[in-house]
C-alpha cells in the first residue's frame, strides 16, 4: 500500500517572531514550485515554530499547503497551570498536529510515558494529531535493548486509545544519539525499529490500522541523506530539526520525500 509521506520541521527553540517571517516566507516561495502529489498519496508539509511564533506563521500560511503544529501542550484544556499551552488554545490558532513525547522534552522535562499518554488523548479529543516521539539513547542501543525500549514506550504512550484513535496518530522514531548529532541510523537499523514499530500496533490493534500509520524518521535527517531513508519501505516522512532552519535544505528534503514517492 502507498502510505503519503510527512516532512516535518521541528524548529525547537529556535527563530524569534522576526525571522518566523522570514523564514515561512521563503519555505512559502520555495514549496510553490514542488508538485507534491506525485503518486496516488501526497506529501504533506508541517512546520512546527515556537509557541509565540504561531499565531503569525498561521496567518502567513493561510491558503498554502503547509500546515501548522506545535512543538508540546499541557494535558488540561483550561485552568491554573501557569506557563502552559493547551490542545484547544493551539487547534484554534490553527494547530493541526503536535509534537509529543520527543526526547528533549523526557530528557530536559522529566516526561514519562504516562504523562505523554495523558497528552496524546487529550489532542486528539482536539482533533490536533499527535506526531509522537520514541527513541532509544546511545547507552540502550549499545547495551542490545534498542527493541524492548521501543516496546516499552510504545505500549506506554499509545495505553488506552481506541481503534479510531489510533488512526489519527503519527509515530516519529528519533535514536536520541542520533538527535543534533550529526549521526544518522543507517537505512536498514532505522528501517528494522520502523518495522517494529508497526508490527506492535498490528498486535496492539490490527494490520489494517498498522499498514496506514505514518512513521516518521528524525535523528540528524539532510538534504544529503534525506533520499535514501525515505525510499526505506517503512520510513513514511522525517521530523527534521537542524536541516528545517534553512529555507533550502528544509525544502530539498521535501523534494527528496517527492522523489523517493515516485520510486
Ligand atoms: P535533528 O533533530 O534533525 O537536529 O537531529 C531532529 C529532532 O529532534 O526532531
Amino acid at each position: 500500500m502507498i502510505r503519503s509521506k510527512l516532512i516535518a520541521g521541528n524548529w525547537k527553540m529556535n527563530k524569534d517572531i522576526h525571522e518566523t517571517v522570514t523564514l515561512v516566507n521563503e519555505i512559502k516561495e520555495r514549496v510553490k514550485s514542488l508538485e507534491t502529489s506525485p503518486a496516488e498519496a501526497s506529501v504533506d508539509i508541517v512546520i512546527c515554530p515556537p509557541f509565540i511564533s504561531l499565531v503569525v506563521a498561521a496567518g502567513l500560511i493561510k491558503g498554502t499547503q503547509i500546515k501548522l503544529a506545535a512543538q508540546n501542550m499541557y494535558y488540561q484544556n483550561d485552568g491554573a497551570y501557569t506557563g502552559e499551552t493547551s490542545a484547544r488554545m493551539l487547534k484554534a490558532v490553527g494547530c493541526e498536529y503536535v509534537i509529543l513525547g520527543h526526547s528533549e522534552r523526557r530528557q530536559y522535562f522529566e516526561e514519562t510515558n504516562e504523562l505523554i499518554n495523558l497528552k496524546i488523548k487529550q489532542a486528539l479529543s482536539n482533533k490536533l494529531t499527535p506526531i509522537i516521539c520514541v527513541g532509544e539513547t546511545l547507552e540502550e542501543r549499545v547495551s542490545g535493548v534498542t527493541d524492548q525500549i521501543i516496546t516499552t514506550q510504545v505500549k506506554g504512550v499509545l495505553s488506552g486509545l481506541t481503534m479510531q484513535e489510533i488512526e489519527k496518530i503519527v509515530i516519529a522514531y528519533e535514536p536520541v544519539w542520533a538527535i543534533g548529532t550529526g549521526k544518522t541510523a543507517t537505512t536498514d537499523q532505522a528501517n528494522q525499529v520502523h518495522k517494529l514499530i508497526r508490527k506492535l500496533v498490528s498486535q496492539l490493534y490490527s494490520w489494517a490500522i498498522a499498514e496506514k500509520l505514518i512513521i516518521q524518521y528524525g535523528g540528524s535527517v539532510n538534504a544529503q541523506n534525506a533520499f535514501e531513508l525515505l525510499s526505506q519501505s517503512d520510513i513514511d516522512g522525517a521530523l527534521v530539526g537542524g536541516a528545517c532552519l534553512k529555507s533550502d535544505s528544509f525544502t530539498s528534503i521535501i523534494g527528496s520525500a517527492i522523489e523517493a514517492m515516485k520510486k
